[in-house]
Parts: C-alpha cells; sequence; structure tokens
C-alpha cells in the first residue's frame, strides 16, 4: 500500500495566518502540523508516500523531507495547481499509486489513542485482501462541519453527505480513507459539488452505492482533530503539548517512528537529532538512542 498526504487548499478558515503561509508547515505545540499525518503512515509501516502541495509550497516541502531517505522513507510530491477538492488528489497520484491500494490522508488532521495504529492497520489489512473502500467515524458537536454519516438502527450506513446543513448525525467521517486501486477511476468521474469541488465524500458514495464501503467508528477514547480552524488547531495543539508533559513521550515525531521501524540507525538518528540539539524535542532523540527507554514502544 501507498500513501497519499493532502496538503495543497488555500486554508482560509485559518486567514489571516494563512494567507502567506501554507497550514500544514505551522505548528501545532512543537513539531509542523504535517509530522501527524506522516507519522500515523509510518506506524502504519507505510514508506511510499506522496504529498501533494500547492505551486507555491513545494520547495518548503521539499526542504522539509527531501526525498524521504534521511528517514529510511521514498517521498514523493506532486503539485494541485489549484484547490479543486480532496477527489481531484487520487487523480493526481494517479501515476505514483500505479495499480496498488490507497491510504489517503489529509494534512491537517491529527490522531491519537490506545491502539490507535491497531485499530487503523485493520482497515489497511481488510482493504489488502478484500479491496473496496474502509472509512472511520468520530462523534462530533458541530457536524455540519464535515462529511457525515448517516446509520439505521443496526448500523448499516444508510448514507453519507458533505456538509450538510441538517446532519442526520454527529459522526463525522475523518480525514483518512483506505481504497482499492479503484478508487482512481471512481475519482476521476466525480462531478463538481456545490461548492465548485470535487469531494471525496462522492468517492465514498460511490462505495456505498456497490456495497464496498466499511465504516468504523471511532470511540470516545480516541481524539481525532481537523486542526484547519482557529480554535482546532489551538486545541490540538493543546491537546498534545499536555500529553508530551504528562507522559514524557512525543506525540508525532516522525524520527523516532523511523528509528523504532528500523527504518534509521542510531548514526542516522543522531545525525537527525544534533540541529535540534538546543531544543527539547532534539534532546528527546539523543535520549532515544542513551537509554533505548525502557518500555518506549508503548508510546504507540
Ligand atoms: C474534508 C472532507 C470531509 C471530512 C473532513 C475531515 O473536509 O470533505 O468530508 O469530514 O475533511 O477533516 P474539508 O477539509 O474539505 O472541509
Amino acid at each position: 500500500m501507498k500513501a497519499i498526504i493532502l496538503a495543497g487548499g488555500s486554508g482560509t478558515r485559518l486567514y489571516p495566518v494563512t494567507q502567506v503561509v501554507n497550514k500544514h508547515l505551522l505548528p501545532i505545540y512543537n513539531k509542523p502540523m504535517i509530522y501527524y499525518p506522516l507519522s500515523l503512515v509510518m506506524l502504519l509501516g507505510i514508506k511510499s508516500v506522496l504529498f501533494i502541495v500547492n505551486p507555491s509550497d513545494l520547495s518548503s516541502f521539499q526542504k522539509l523531507f527531501g526525498d524521504g531517505s534521511k528517514l529510511g522513507m521514498d517521498i514523493e510530491y506532486k503539485i494541485q495547481e489549484k484547490p479543486n477538492g480532496l477527489a481531484e488528489g487520487l487523480i493526481i497520484a494517479e501515476d505514483f499509486i500505479g495499480n496498488d491500494n490507497i491510504c489517503y490522508i489529509l494534512g491537517d488532521n491529527i490522531f491519537f489513542g490506545h491502539d490507535l495504529v491497531k485499530v487503523i492497520n485493520e482497515a489497511k489489512i481488510e482493504v489488502e485482501k478484500k479491496g473496496g473502500a474502509y472509512i472511520f467515524g468520530y462523534s462530533v458537536k458541530d457536524p455540519e462541519r464535515f462529511g457525515i454519516i448517516e446509520f439505521d438502527d443496526e448500523g448499516n450506513v444508510l448514507s453519507i453527505e458533505e456538509k450538510p446543513q441538517n446532519p442526520k448525525s454527529n459522526y463525522a467521517i475523518v480525514g483518512l480513507y483506505f481504497y482499492d486501486n479503484k478508487a482512481i477511476k471512481i475519482a476521476k468521474n466525480v462531478q463538481p459539488s456545490g461548492r465548485g469541488e470535487l469531494e471525496i465524500t462522492s468517492v465514498n458514495e460511490e462505495y456505498l452505492k456497490n456495497n464496498n464501503l466499511k465504516v468504523k467508528l471511532l470511540g470516545r477514547g480516541f481524539a481525532w482533530f481537523d486542526a484547519g480552524t482557529h480554535d482546532s488547531f489551538l486545541e490540538a495543539g493543546e491537546f498534545v503539548a499536555t500529553i508530551e508533559r504528562k507522559t514524557g513521550f512525543m506525540v508525532g515525531c516522525i524520527e523516532e517512528i523511523a528509528y523504532r521501524n528500523g527504518w534509521i540507525n542510531e548514526e542516522q538518528l543522531l545525525k537527525l537529532a544534533y540541529p535540534l540539539r538546543k531544543t527539547d524535542y532534539g534532546k528527546y532523540l539523543m535520549e532515544l538512542v542513551k537509554d533505548q527507554i525502557v518500555g518506549g514502544n508503548i508510546a504507540f
């Protein structure tokens, strides 16, 4: 499976902050927002990642991640000329994906929770084995902001709607989607919505129509943030700061994950840590090598 991380868009809901800076490079507490979705992809063991970015931000992303080799990964980039919607990301990624299955994640989505990776990995395995699409729902207080799933009494999906004025439930579709290769063809047939975008919800609707959409709810033990507004951006930063201060473990630390995955060795980790040595982040990375932290893997 290959991963696509969408990091384009205009970020208008974060204006004036994002008038000249890409939101995905802004800090959620002590690291760029984009580290969080990338870290989830890495925790799923996916080494091959495509970032879809705006033309003006390409060089910043390349500066940050290069070709991915410093993390033991293979990172590529493609440009989305205009914010034409999430489904367009699948079309842009066609060559990169080839015949593979797809993990598609939005660059402003942050996930946290015990056994999160185990739960998400089930979706990856299911799509790899059986095909289809696999998405996740999460209860929110402001459903009109999201794609919304309607269930019947037995938990079957009745409908999914993008940003409905009268939401049929409080279950938002989070920005993490697993698809078989057919998603690219489906995306190509999507028509622009009322807001003029190729909606990912239309892709999911097509899978639903074909009885090929699986939805799993992430319960209240999980935290999910779409850090695309002033309040959710701040909340996400406060959340990460609280967890990190309490536990002493970092959330979304890509160098740590690369190291624990065995994708880079101690020497490579120290090389990444060195320029960061004046920060707690850099010191944390150096400590990893020093004491191989006792029980360190519980962080995942
Ligand atoms: C997008 C999707 C929406 C989903 C949300 C999750 O919304 O269109 O279905 O619930 O991401 O973050 P957007 O970021 O375009 O507002």
